[in-house]
């Protein structure tokens, strides 16, 4: 029979606040849709998975093997941590996993605790990805992040004490109020802590935010282009030489 590797993404669509910059399909003050949510992913996952078995069994498609979960966001931190069992349960019984899939779970500074992230290993996750942006608190409140620098110290400590031994940390440049130093600063500070990866964004002004209505308003200002390409340019050159392969 043949097979075909996969790899699956699972949305969580809540966030305890929405942060000004962002577009992504999340929602706050949804607490009562959560386990509604939930239970409607399981019946998606199971439908899937019923319909691969059928299709390879009448060998009209190849069998599906899971070589990646990613549960994103979002803020899947933010569920109660049996959602986050119930749904990687359902996919282990309705999908065939390869030895050693990597299953990799965002999680927000602010909405982590240890129980949380001994139930995350407990069910085989496997991969952290923490969301910082900016080591400097004035700039993470600028943007409407829920949590300071300090904050997400603590997770990212709590998560290594815990064994994670294959975490990344997203970051972002071109932040309204950020300047250079304020980069530099910040990638020494992550780089000083070496996680196994790092994703850096450039800020994109998206409509129907609030940083949108905010930049439009004349409240806040984006940096030039000249110095956006400053920081791209610095970032790429201090990962490489710390052997972060872009
Ligand atoms: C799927 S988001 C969610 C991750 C997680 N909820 C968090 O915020 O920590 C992944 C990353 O995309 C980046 N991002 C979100 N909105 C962006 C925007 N408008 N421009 C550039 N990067 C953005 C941020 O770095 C964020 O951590
Ligand atoms: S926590 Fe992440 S997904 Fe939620 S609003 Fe902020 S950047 Fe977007």
């Amino acid at each position: 029979m043949e097979q075909k590797e996969i790899g699956l993404y699972v949305h969580i669509p809540f966030c305890k606040k929405k942060c000004y910059y962002c577009d992504f399909t999340s929602f706050s003050g949804k607490e009562a849709c959560y386990e509604k949510y939930v239970n409607c992913l399981k019946q998606e996952i199971i439908k899937y998975g019923t319909e691969n078995k059928t299709m390879s069994k009448h060998n009209l498609e190849p069998e599906y093997i899971v070589k990646t979960i990613y549960i994103g966001g979002g803020t899947p931190s933010i569920i109660d941590e049996k959602y986050i069992t119930n749904i990687l349960d359902t996919i282990k019984q309705n999908f065939k996993l390869k030895q050693n899939t990597e299953i990799t779970i965002e999680v927000n500074p602010g909405t982590v605790t240890k129980h949380k992230l001994e139930t995350y290993k407990e069910c085989g996750i496997n991969r952290l990805s923490i969301g910082l942006q900016a080591s400097q608190d004035e700039i993470l409140k600028t943007i409407g992040r829920i949590h300071t620098y300090e904050d997400f110290l603590e997770t990212y400590n709590l998560a290594r004490n815990l064994g994670y031994n294959n975490i990344n940390v997203d970051l972002m440049i071109n932040l309204p109020g950020q300047t250079l130093d304020d980069v530099k600063k910040t990638i020494k500070n992550i780089i000083a802590l070496k996680p196994e990866h790092i994703s850096i964004y450039s800020l994109i002004l998206e409509e129907n935010t609030k940083l949108y209505e905010m930049v439009n308003s004349k409240q806040l200002s984006l940096s030039s282009d000249e110095l956006e390409r400053k920081m791209y340019w610095y970032v790429k050159q201090k990962l490489e030489e710390n052997n972060y392969i872009h």
